[in-house]
């Protein structure tokens, strides 16, 4: 699904620079050129980061790695 139309970018081009780094706004603006005309992508964006980084959290919850006694 497109995200960015001023771009064309797509929600899984989103999700590949976030998995391989990009941890906020700033950086998917670098890497991808999102949100750099009206900006009306950048809520979508930032969820999408958002949802990135429960799904992330939520795996090393699972694994029991990051338990705090
Ligand atoms: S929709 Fe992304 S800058 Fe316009």
């Amino acid at each position: 699904m497109y995200v960015c139309l001023c771009k064309g970018i797509t929600d899984t081009q989103i999700r590949d620079a976030v998995t391989d780094g990009a941890c906020n706004i700033r950086d998917l603006r670098e890497r991808l050129d999102v949100a750099t005309q009206c900006c009306k992508c950048a809520r979508d964006c930032k969820s999408i980061i958002s949802e990135y980084r429960q799904s992330a959290a939520g795996s090393f919850a699972g694994s029991g790695q990051f338990v705090m006694a």
